[in-house]
């Protein structure tokens, strides 16, 4: 009997080409396809699969998940790569590959293989997860393997063996695209000095072209989830959606970037994330007002160790475990609503309210309702400085 092979299937050319050549190589091909709102999956990326000579396919929703048990986590962490990255690829590899391994046993394949180039972040990601999970499924990357130099080689290739070219305009770049952000990256991008051409743009609107007047929006946490929408309860999938096409529509979450890649080289990439962008102002801000200083400052060290862990492919160790113990402890208290104003490409808190609220106002105020101490800060600063004094 023939060996089973799970491979991590897009639709795209690479991975229908990918269903060939592991065909060819003797291998019985299962396609699956993991919807983390990238778009439904095509009825034609199914056909298309089989033409190649996928035995089955395999399609997940998981939207819901992906959101809860993976953007979520990052969000509360605050996790974001090189100050710009909210990781939406990053995020989508370990959990596709949680699922790759599951649906190898459960079809009792041997191996797996993914669609990654040799340069890239993604195979380390998908295969470092797959080896935590099962060190004892085989891994395979025909594109890593094979002898195609370009694109047009594959088109032939897949054209020699009937396999329709996806339809879908070319575009000159490399998109991945989830519900927690676009990753763009090739073409025009790789003159770092060039700015991102007009067509980079995929779902937000450029600045130049929003509307004079803001939007609000009041986002609604709860022990640091958003839970709410304008002070209405919204799912999580719905709520990311929403704040998507929001975010979209006032030019909010871009990031231009020269990155550091795990393979050690520079590449200049572009995100979307409008969501991500708009969740993560509102919830860093309400941690600002519920957090005593010392832990809100710890936990902003760890928010670079965090998001290293994620775009290196580290999800599934008990050090990624032990990060999220210690910010789900955080979150004890980072329940509130927190006001956003967007306008013009911006995104700015602008009022915040909690019922675990550390601001007193008795205390902050300059004026006559002061209740604070002023006498008692002459013998604390006397001690503060105390170690530090020389006569
Ligand atoms: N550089 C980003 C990352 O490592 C994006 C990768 C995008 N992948 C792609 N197939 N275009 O997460």
């Amino acid at each position: 009997m023939k060996k089973t092979v799970v491979l991590a299937y897009s639709g795209g050319l690479d991975t229908s080409v990918c269903v060939k050549w592991l065909a060819e190589r003797g291998w019985r091909v299962i396609a699956f396809m993991a919807d983390v709102g990238q778009g439904d999956p095509s009825a034609e990326a199914v056909a298309r699969a089989k033409v190649a000579g996928a035995a089955k396919v395999v399609i997940r929703d998981l939207r819901k998940e992906f959101l809860v048990d993976y953007c979520f986590p990052a969000l509360k962490a605050h996790a974001v790569y090189e100050g710009k990255y909210l990781l939406a690829t990053a995020l989508s590899r370990p959990l596709i590959a949680k699922h790759l391994v599951e649906v190898a046993h459960a079809m009792r394949a041997k191996a797996i293989a993914h669609g990654c180039t040799g340069k890239g972040n993604d195979q380390v990601r998908f295969e470092l997860t797959a080896r935590i999970l099962d060190p004892r499924l085989q891994i395979i990357a025909p594109v890593r393997e094979w002898s195609f130099r370009s694109r047009e080689e594959e088109m032939d290739y897949a054209k020699r063996h009937g396999i329709p070219v996806p339809v879908t305009k070319y575009r000159p770049y490399s998109i991945d695209q989830n519900l927690w952000g676009t990753s763009i990256e090739a073409g025009a991008l790789e003159n770092p000095w060039a700015e991102p051409p007009a067509d980079t743009f995929r779902s937000i609107r450029p600045p130049g072209r929003t509307a004079a007047r803001p939007a609000y929006v009041t986002i609604g946490l709860t022990r640091g989830v958003p839970t709410q929408l304008n002070g209405r309860a919204a799912l999580p999938i719905a709520l990311v959606q929403r704040l998507n096409a929001l975010g979209a529509a006032y030019g909010v979450g871009r990031a231009d970037i020269i990155e550091s890649r795990v393979v050690g080289i520079k590449s200049r990439e572009v995100y979307e994330a409008p969501a991500g962008t708009i969740l993560l102002e509102a919830h860093q801000d309400l941690e600002r007002m519920v957090l005593d200083r010392e832990l809100l400052h710890l936990k902003q060290r760890l928010a670079g160790t965090y998001a290293e862990l994620i775009y290196g492919g580290l999800w599934e160790t008990p050090m990624k475990a032990a990060l999220d113990a210690f910010v789900d402890v955080t979150q004890r208290h980072v329940t509130g609503a927190v006001r956003v104003k967007l306008c013009k490409g911006t995104c700015q808190v602008v009022g915040r309210r909690s019922p675990h609220s550390l601001y007193r106002q008795r205390l902050a105020t300059y004026s006559a309702r002061d209740q604070f101490d002023q006498c008692a800060a002459e013998g604390f600063i006397k001690l503060t400085g105390l170690p530090y004094e020389r006569c």
